[in-house]
């Protein structure tokens, strides 16, 4: 085991100890500090930061999450660096709420309850934890789970609600053919499979401190987190701020769950719901779900944005976000980044 080392957070001031052993992302995960975080792997650079001062080796990431040019000026990415000495990191990207809000990382087994297919490429996958610990999460959060032989794992975010009577954990996983853990889903899982799963990780939560309107944004299996969200929403009582949520897929065969978002949605006093097909036309909104944001909200920097989906959606709606001008601290989205060699 290597040396520990005392690691401060500007301008939060926060301190944890890291060890050189483990990431400062996980050491701060292991403390309770819930740092910003996307793929925890090098590839999404939702963890970037700069290092005021100290010495840390990175491991391997993406040159599209960190440029070399970054890199050389002190940015780093706190999901790739060990400390070997103490360091005074600055925070670029955080809410000092959901820094505080962080839940511990646990890891407990499940047992699979179910696994059905709802379109011709996505399924439904739920969990039972069968462990005597209770799995807590915060809606729009999400897990790691171990691909069965292989000691990797992919993250799945939830798409249900917490339950304090059981701990369950629904998941809408898109299926690619070939694909380590998604493929299993078609023809290599059943009811009764055993599944270990760690977390809960993310910050994709719904701010429930703001009064101002909320966009949803999601694409493909990005349904999932928003799908949790707009759950909690409906469960409130006394919930008065206006949602919207527009879903992106293909073609009509592509779009489920209609009528549990129109079930919750009569729940909410101002609620819309947008779905847009980008391969077809049809009666509906067409074109790419971004693009349609953009054209159908007029006053988008006085909204919270909530985008969930594929990287290409993502970085599209980042894009036509910052373009609108809204404030950053307004915009909140997981991007589903591919499990992928580094290449450096
Ligand atoms: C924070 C986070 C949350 C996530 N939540 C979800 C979720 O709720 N539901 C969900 O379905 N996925 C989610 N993902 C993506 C998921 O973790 C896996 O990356 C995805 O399921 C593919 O894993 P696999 O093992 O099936 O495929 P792999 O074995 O990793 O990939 C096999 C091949 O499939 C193709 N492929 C895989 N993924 C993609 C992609 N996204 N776009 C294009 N081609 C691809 C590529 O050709 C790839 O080489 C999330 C990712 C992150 C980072
Ligand atoms: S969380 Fe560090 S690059 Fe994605």
């Amino acid at each position: 085991m290597g040396d520990t080392h005392r690691i401060h957070f500007d301008p939060v001031d926060i301190e944890i100890e890291a060890n050189e052993d483990e990431t400062v992302l996980d050491a701060a995960f292991r403390q309770g500090v819930m740092l910003m975080h996307g793929c925890k792997e090098g590839q999404c650079s939702s963890c970037k930061s700069f290092l005021l001062d100290g010495d840390l080796q990175m491991g391997r990431y993406s040159t599209f999450a960190l440029a070399d040019y970054e890199s050389e000026e002190g940015y780093v990415l706190l999901c790739r660096s060990h400390a070997y000495s103490d360091l005074d990191i600055e925070l670029l990207n955080y809410d000092e709420d959901m820094i505080r809000a962080g839940l511990p990382v646990v890891t407990v087994p499940t047992r699979v309850a179910a696994v059905e297919a709802v379109t011709a490429d996505i399924s439904l996958l739920r969990l039972v934890v069968t462990g005597a610990d209770e799995f807590k999460f915060h809606p729009g959060q999400y897990v790691d789970i171990a691909v069965p032989g292989t000691g990797e794992h992919r993250s799945f975010s939830m798409a249900n609600l917490p339950r304090s009577h059981d701990s369950t954990l629904e998941f809408i996983i898109k299926r690619y053919p070939g694909g380590k853990f998604s493929a299993l889903l078609a023809d290599g899982l059943s009811v009764g499979d055993e599944l270990e799963v760690t977390g809960p990780y993310g910050t994709f939560t719904l701010r429930a401190g703001s009064d101002r309107r909320i966009v949803l944004v999601a694409g493909g299996a990005g349904m999932a987190p928003v799908l949790s969200i707009l759950r909690q929403i409906a469960a409130k009582t006394d919930f008065d701020r206006d949602v919207v949520f527009y879903y992106g897929a293909r073609t009509e065969q592509d779009l489920f769950y209609l009528d549990e978002i129109r079930d919750l949605g009569s729940g909410i006093a101002g609620f819309d719901f947008v779905p847009v097909l980008s391969h077809v036309d049809w009666s509906g909104r067409c074109g790419m779900v971004t693009d349609v944001v953009d054209s159908c909200e007029d006053r988008l920097a006085a909204c919270d944005v909530y985008l969930c989906g594929p990287p290409p959606m993502v970085e599209a709606g980042l894009a036509m976000l910052a373009e609108r001008q809204v404030p950053q601290e307004q915009v909140f989205y997981d991007k589903f980044t591919v499990s992928a060699e580094a290449d450096r």
